[in-house]
């Protein structure tokens, strides 16, 4: 088929480079001298690896870290220090070695592991190692980590450049257990520093921290991670206290637009019945594409710049709406589903708030149909 003769996806995320990189400017400029970390993560948190780190790559950004070794070793091509957070599988370790990642230590015995494929490759490979100073996921106890960091200090062709931990409850300013996490890593790093063993790379704020605990974004660390403030988003609770902009509008078309007379019931289950004849837009896009189910007889979409209700349950590829607000709007019209500027904005918070969950999880559930559009 021609190229051109193609048609366009019905249903797209519209996706601000410029803003993501002021986000990380401004970000950048609240931690320094703290180098920034952009965390990856899940396709970038939905908005597309590939872009999103070509966009960052050039501006400054100290490496970026994502969960495991398919996602890092897309992003090696682009020369800057690319890291795992996560746990390790033994089967995965020929090609992340081979790929030079910086890998992440969780226990003695994964360090074991990475250290024998180093030799047997004949390369010597970048680690971190991981701290639970209090998320209880992942990494070596605070306790237990002296002696098992000069055991993996000592293991042949492992240059331990980092140590790092993880913030549970950061979005709570002043909240006694993060301050004893930090105190519980700083232990660590003295404690080590005192047999000899020094990082050049110590890191512990994701963006609740950077928003919340400026004692975790100044030295003895040296790196902040952050995911969610490049996007311009924030926790639901917490401080705020960067001046961040959303890099992402859904966008969808009008598919049709009808008069229906008063008691048309609507959708599935029938969930809504119009009062009087009203002009209804169905909007080509719906839970498949990441609109929660929670919009249903609640939330609203933008057309034409004006709210428009949603009516009756979303479906999985169609939403209808009340046109009352727009009698201009037409078939083909674009309909904003979340973004718009001012007080009109619909924003990934509402959503959150709607569907009783945290901005991650709408920032991760766009479909796979979604078009990413960048501009
Ligand atoms: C270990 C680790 N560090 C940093 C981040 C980034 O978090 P945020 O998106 O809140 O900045 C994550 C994300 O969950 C993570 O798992």
């Amino acid at each position: 088929m021609n190229e051109s003769c193609e048609p366009r996806s019905r249903v797209w995320l519209e996706i601000s480079l410029e803003k993501l990189r002021r986000n990380l400017g401004r970000i950048r400029e609240s931690v320094a001298p703290c180098g920034v970390i952009a965390v990856l993560k899940a396709n970038a948190y939905g908005l597309g690896v590939a872009r999103i780190a070509e966009a960052l790559a050039g501006e400054g950004v100290a490496g970026f870290a994502v969960a495991e070794p398919r996602e890092a070793l897309q992003l090696v091509h682009l020369g800057l220090p690319v890291q795992i957070l996560g746990g390790m599988l033994p089967e995965e370790l020929p090609a992340t070695v081979a790929a030079g990642i910086i890998h992440p230590v969780v226990s003695v015995e994964i360090a074991r592991a990475i250290s024998a494929e180093a030799v047997r490759q004949g390369r010597r490979v970048e680690c971190q190692v991981k701290l639970d100073t209090g998320m209880g996921r992942l990494g070596i106890l605070a306790r237990d980590a002296v002696p098992a960091i000069r055991e993996i200090a000592a293991l042949p062709n492992l240059d331990c450049t980092g140590l790092y931990s993880h913030f549970p409850v950061a979005y709570r300013a002043g909240e006694e257990f993060t301050l004893g996490q930090i105190a519980a890593f700083r232990g660590v790093v003295d404690a080590l520093a005192a047999e000899g063993i020094r990082f050049s790379k110590l890191h512990i704020a994701n963006s609740d921290g950077i928003n919340n605990f400026p004692e975790a974004c100044r030295p003895p660390f040296t790196h902040v991670r952050t995911g969610i403030n490049l996007h311009g988003s924030f926790d639901a609770e917490g401080q705020r206290a960067l001046h961040l902009e959303p890099v992402l509008e859904l966008k969808a078309r009008l598919i049709a637009v009808r008069l229906l007379p008063a008691g048309t019931k609507m959708g599935y289950g029938l969930t809504h019945t119009l009062q009087r004849e009203t002009r209804v837009g169905v909007v080509a896009a719906g839970y498949a594409d990441g609109l929660p189910l929670a919009l249903s007889n609640r939330g609203c979409l933008l057309v034409g710049g004006e709210l428009c209700p949603v009516l009756g349950r979303i479906s999985m590829d169609y939403t209808s709406v009340s046109l009352e607000p727009v009698p201009q709007a037409q078939v083909g019209d674009v309909v904003t589903c979340l973004g718009g500027a001012g007080l009109r904005a619909i924003t990934v918070d509402q959503w959150a708030q709607l569907k009783n969950t945290h901005p991650y999880e709408i920032i991760c559930s766009f479909g796979t149909r979604v078009e990413r559009r960048y501009v």
